[in-house]
């Protein structure tokens, strides 16, 4: 019998009472609901809406169905549809006619929009977790590489030397920024909608800042229209979500170049790669390639939210019941992602020796080849071309700047000395840049420093 028996005159048609249910994902939230209506209860008994004494009753059975619920000892049942109605049933078949005292002033829309915001507050917290212990295995990667000279990249054509620990710095600022999203999404998510109802509030004299106070919300949502109506928080997040994962998939990419045999610049651990089933010698970046792929997923899920919410008239709709399987897979592949991304960041080996010499060959100095001539007073684009015409002459010799002779370096340009050797060692060249943010090893203490910081302010 439903709860709605009253007002049918046939019982529902077994198919949709498939079909309707969402028991099957929202029990997760069990938790949030009974803290939830343990607040309403204890609200309703303090105001007089209900007896102080069955308020206590209520609470009394909620906690023990926590428990139960915690040892395994309740089933859940897709005809009481969705987890509130289940834990309401349960109540009710425990102590009767005061369980059913429990709803007054108060609609499953309301409780819906409650339970959401509370499980995502604590998911979050989960995200933010995941994206710290990255950045701690960034900080120690960066600590082991400020000397790991390599070359940095545009067009994926060698540019100008860095160090690893510059390169890697670089995706701690966009976990950083991830991180920011995630608390931001939480500060609009920490709002209470209890007392908005269906949609029209209440009649009775509820005390919605006191429910707010008992489950620790800084504040209640300003007009129940909206506080049943607004999933803002979950495409929020879902949003947060995926630029998070697109920062992993950029990395991912990186390490799956970097373990090849083309690059070197790694080598994976053992336990984070896999074989092939025919060929002997293959070592794969499994672990890579599936963070790169779950974020079309998580990508997915932002869609499948905007899409749900984009033509929904006020207030509640059921289709709104559809956010929590896309926003629960996305924070499950998103910390699935980063957690088992770490591991396999933190054993991989760098190879120190194979990056430099990335970096001694391409001419990556050539830059700082054409600054050391305008230090002599050459104006930036003659030297620039005087550079230009030394790279041709190397590339006809098939030999590096840092080789070829002072002979060869004075025909194109007089200006040059012994020194110039000096001027383009890869050292030389990465250590001059000790401006804010550049890949010196005296800036790159700062940013570690800084990460470090953070890091614990954080924890
Ligand atoms: N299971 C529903 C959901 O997740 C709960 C709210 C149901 N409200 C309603 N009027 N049918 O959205």
């Amino acid at each position: 019998m439903k709860m709605w028996a009253g007002r049918f005159k046939k019982q529902i048609d077994s198919g949709v009472n498939d079909f309707n249910s969402s028991i099957a994902f929202d029990k997760v939230m069990y938790k949030q609901d009974i803290t939830g209506s343990v607040a309403h209860a204890t609200m309703l008994g303090e105001c007089g809406i209900i007896d102080k004494s069955e308020a206590d009753k209520i609470v009394a059975a909620l906690k023990e169905i926590l428990s139960d619920i915690e040892a395994g000892k309740v089933e859940f049942t897709a005809d009481a549809e969705d987890i509130h109605m289940n834990i309401e049933t349960i109540l009710t078949e425990r102590i009767g006619d005061t369980g059913k005292r429990l709803h007054t002033a108060r609609s499953r829309n309301d409780q819906v929009a409650l339970d959401i915001r509370m499980y995502l507050l604590a998911e979050t917290e989960r995200v933010k977790a995941a994206v710290l212990g990255l950045l701690e295995a960034i900080r120690d990667k960066a600590n082991e590489n400020i000397d790991t000279v390599m070359a940095g990249y545009t067009h994926l054509q060698r540019a100008q030397p860095v160090t690893f620990a510059h390169y890697i710095l670089a995706y701690s600022e966009m976990l950083r920024r991830d991180y920011a999203r995630l608390c931001d999404a939480a500060d609009r998510m920490n709002v209470m909608p209890l007392g908005s109802g269906a949609l029209a509030s209440t009649t009775y004299p509820i005390n919605r800042e006191r429910v707010a106070e008992l489950l620790g919300f800084p504040a209640v949502t300003r007009n129940s229209i909206d506080g049943v109506s607004d999933r803002d928080f979950v495409i929020e997040l879902a949003s947060a979500l995926s630029i998070l994962m697109m920062h992993m998939s950029r990395f991912s990419e990186e390490i799956i170049l970097w373990c090849s045999s083309e690059f070197g610049f790694i080598e994976l651990d053992d336990a984070f790669s896999t074989g092939s089933s025919i060929m002997p010698q293959k070592k794969n970046p499994d672990v890579a390639e599936l963070v790169r792929g779950k974020t079309g997923r998580v990508y997915g899920s932002l869609i499948t939210l905007l899409t749900l919410m984009k033509g929904l008239p006020l207030a509640y709709n059921k289709d709104m019941q559809e956010d929590k399987e896309a926003i629960f897979d996305a924070i499950d592949n998103t910390v699935l992602s980063v957690n088992v991304f770490t591991s396999m960041f933190a054993t991989m080996t760098v190879r120190a020796d194979v990056m430099r010499k990335s970096a001694s060959k391409g001419f990556i100095n050539a830059t700082d080849c054409a600054d050391y001539l305008v230090k002599r007073g050459l104006p930036f684009r003659d030297a620039y071309k005087a550079v230009g015409t030394l790279v041709a002459r190397c590339i006809e010799l098939d030999t590096t700047l840092e080789e070829l002779s002072l002979d060869e370096y004075r025909q194109i340009c007089p200006v040059f000395d012994t020194d110039v050797y000096e001027a383009i060692d890869l050292d030389t060249c990465v250590n001059g840049r000790k401006v804010t943010g550049g890949p010196a090893k005296e800036s790159v203490l700062v940013q570690i420093a800084v990460l470090d910081d953070f890091i614990r302010t954080a924890k």
